[in-house]
């Protein structure tokens, strides 16, 4: 099994991967794996792509590789039709891949058959869709403990976990309500106490916000953030939307046309966006909200003095604040107490702006 690979803190141990996505392909047309069989391995990843092509298949996921560790939010952003619900689909095999591996902890999904296939989802996963899917003839309780029913267990015990599920997501008092009672934001609270009465380790939620106005997304990000320092899944999450990706994310996967462009934190990808594609996203973030004081920071100062301290954690909006007429640095401290790093004026300007923007300051 491949360790996750320790890119974004050296002091943070290596964590094993729980889910591993490798060279995953997906190709629609009359005969994907006849187009994907014989010399195609031996090509290079253009040389795929063109071969596919030239045979009037179509590429929906190209190549796609990642891990996701334990506990982690991995987001998947990209635009409409860059082929993110492919991949999630192709996880779980409710597209069946074209070529490729997916490990769950050690049990390799794609060599399972129907019926382990069929316990896998039951057991190991839960699934959020963008439409919901509440059924509409079952109320509250019903549609949460629906899975349950699935794992035969008892009526009485299934209800009462679904009456914990629905007080989790904030719902207490509807749970005798049917859908077309509930509002848009209500009915995907149902979906996710849904799919989490099955206690899945993996969390698959596709758009799950997208359909919800604005304010009413907000504050379920915000639930689902709360939700997840709760119960720590492993999750999968898909957006089209880079904001929602930035808020959610310990990392993003960015998509296009099937192909991976780049995997990072927020941070990473803000502060070294891979190329044009991924810049055009970050244009008007608002960088100060998503950066953090560990982020930007440079050397410690080292010169014996006070200065103002932030947790390395800080946003950047909140420890600017620290800087005055008389204060020139501010120590980034860690969880310890100990002094990591410093920010100056010249290198939060920097880490805001483009580095070439301001390289004559
Ligand atoms: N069953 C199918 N047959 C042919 N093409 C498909 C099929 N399903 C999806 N596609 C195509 O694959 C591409 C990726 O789709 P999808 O993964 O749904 O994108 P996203 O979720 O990023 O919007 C789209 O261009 C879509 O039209
Ligand atoms: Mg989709």
């Amino acid at each position: 099994m491949a360790e996750f690979p320790d890119d974004v803190q050296t002091d943070v141990p290596p964590k094993a991967a729980q889910l591993s996505v490798r060279n995953l392909w997906k190709v629609y047309g009359p005969s994907a794996g006849a187009v994907t069989s014989g010399a195609f391995e031996q090509m290079d990843l253009e040389q795929k792509l063109s071969h596919v092509r030239d045979a009037d298949h179509f590429v929906a996921a190209a190549d796609v590789s990642f891990d996701v560790a334990k506990g982690e939010i991995f987001v998947i952003m990209g635009l409409s039709g860059s082929g993110k619900s492919t991949v999630l689909r192709c996880i779980s095999r409710l597209v069946e891949p074209t070529l490729g591996a997916v490990f769950l902890d050690d049990t390799d999904l794609m060599t399972a058959n129907p019926r382990e296939l069929i316990d896998l989802r039951r057991h190991k996963m839960g699934m959020v869709f963008q439409d919901f899917g509440l059924l509409p003839h079952l109320d509250v309780v019903q549609n949460v403990a629906f899975p349950l029913k699935a794992q035969r267990r008892p009526r009485d015990a299934r209800r009462a976990h679904a009456r914990k599920m629905i007080e989790l997501v904030g719902l207490k008092g509807k749970e005798t309500a049917y859908p077309h009672e509930l509002s848009g934001g209500q009915q995907q609270r149902v979906g996710i106490a849904r799919s989490l009465a099955a206690d899945p380790d993996l969390w698959f939620l596709d758009e799950p916000f997208s359909a919800l106005d604005p304010l009413i997304r907000s504050q379920m990000q915000d639930e689902f953030l709360r939700l997840q320092k709760q119960l720590s899944k492993t999750i999968v999450f898909v957006t089209h939307d880079f904001l929602e990706a930035l808020k959610l994310a310990d990392r993003i996967c960015i998509m296009k046309d099937g192909q991976i462009v780049q995997i990072g934190t927020p941070a990473e990808i803000v502060l070294h966006p891979a190329n044009a594609y991924v810049r055009e996203f970050i244009g008007d973030v608002p960088l100060a909200n998503v950066l953090s004081a560990q982020d930007v920071m440079g050397p410690a100062d080292g010169d014996g003095k006070d200065h103002p301290q932030v947790p390395r954690s800080t946003i950047l909006n909140e420890a600017i604040k620290l800087f005055d007429d008389g204060t020139v640095t501010v120590d980034v401290i860690d969880d310890d107490g100990r002094v990591i790093g410093a920010l100056h004026p010249l290198t939060v300007i920097r880490s805001l702006y483009h580095d070439d923007a301001v390289a004559d300051i």
